[in-house]
């Protein structure tokens, strides 16, 4: 399916369930986050927006009692019963464990179809969870909020992921042509209007090391480690890093994305630069979760006319670079970033300019 309509998604979704039941729509996107990164399970403040890949989901009533899941993209079914939503450790998981966390077991044909690159830290899985949930929903309505809520419990929970809650917000609450700031402690928002004269531009390293689930954990464990040595219940409430790396990151990351949104309001590209490449310098040497070919994508975008900053977006250890770019400059960084990057690694960098797109709802 190379351009999603509901009219390709009603084919296959006939395809994979003969019968006469007519489906319904729904759609949650991926996120690029911009500034404010392993802050959110530090209940402290991230800047993500949503991006123009979505998840689709064609759902319709099955009969047979069942929970039935068929990937598109992997050309893969699953199906359950109420008893059986085990975890199984692969991509159903995240399908099971929604309706796990929805409590009403929904007897429901789902048909999935995914544009969200996988392992490119844009939150496929949050994008599969938010476009899921709302097909178990059928149309209920629930609170925004509590379906992001639902869904990163989920993944904490069901997939086993001890994820913040950035990408489910993100998916789900998403406006378009803005990004988001939140304050992951109370989960109010406010929507930050970009400066016209920029374009973002993610950069996909094509890399994924292993070594990042388990060193997300281990972040996780070391940031509660270095709040109780602060005698500060979480790290959003540190005022000080006590001389510990992880809690400089999270403290100094948490004023950068203050920053941001203040150079924003300015229009200020050259500070909204500079962050980037500090935020991107404090992953790498306080927090430790970039990798080599994430810094060469930085360090190279950096001396390329036009742009103003870049750094690593998501979790780390691989995925996407996300950098900020003049738009008369585009073209050329896209011809130059991929040049250089293949000629290091042989690896064909993929590039996405991005803005701004609305959440998660009916397509
Ligand atoms: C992953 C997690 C998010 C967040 C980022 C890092 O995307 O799912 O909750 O912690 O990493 O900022």
């Amino acid at each position: 399916m190379a351009c999603v309509t509901r009219e390709s998604l009603a084919a296959e979704f006939a395809r994979h369930y003969p019968g006469p039941a007519s489906p319904k729509f729904w759609r949650a996107p991926g996120r690029i986050n911009l500034i404010g990164e392993h802050t959110d399970y530090n209940l402290g403040f991230v800047m993500p927006m949503a991006i123009g890949f979505s998840t689709y989901v064609a759902a319709a009533p099955s009969h047979d009692g069942k929970l039935h899941a068929y990937s598109t993209n992997l050309n893969d079914a699953r199906e359950w019963t109420p008893g059986s939503l085990q975890p199984a450790g692969d991509w159903g998981d995240y399908v099971a464990g929604v309706a796990k966390v929805l409590v009403d077991y929904q007897p429901m044909n789902l048909l999935i179809h995914s544009e969200v690159p996988t392992g490119a830290g844009l939150s496929s899985s949050a994008a599969l969870e938010l476009s899921v949930a709302l097909a178990l929903l059928d149309g209920r309505m629930m609170e925004p909020l509590d379906l992001v809520r639902l869904c990163r419990r989920a993944e904490n929970e069901f997939v086993g992921v001890p994820c913040g809650i950035m990408d489910q917000f993100i998916s789900g609450l998403a406006k378009e042509n803005t990004a988001l700031r939140i304050d992951c402690r109370g989960l109010e928002y406010e929507v930050v209007t970009l400066p016209r004269d920029v374009v973002v531009v993610a950069v996909n390293s094509m890399v994924k090391h292993e070594l990042g689930n388990s060193a997300y954990r281990t972040r996780v464990a070391e940031c509660a480690a270095a709040a109780r040595m602060l005698g500060v219940e979480n790290l959003r409430e540190a005022t000080t890093d006590g001389g510990d790396k992880r809690a400089r990151h999270v403290v100094s990351e948490n004023a950068r994305v203050e920053e941001f949104r203040a150079a924003c309001a300015a229009g200020d590209l050259h500070k909204m630069g500079e962050l980037f490449v500090a935020s991107h310098r404090s992953l790498q040497h306080d927090y430790e979760v970039s990798c080599e070919e994430l810094d060469f994508l930085v360090d190279t975008a950096i001396t390329i006319d036009g742009v103003y900053g870049a750094r690593m977006t998501g979790g780390g250890f691989g995925g996407c670079t996300v950098n900020l770019v003049a738009p008369d400059q585009v073209d050329a960084f896209e011809t130059s970033i991929t040049q250089v990057y293949r000629n290091r690694y042989q690896i064909e960098a993929r590039v996405y300019r991005s803005t701004p797109a609305a959440g998660a709802g009916p397509f």
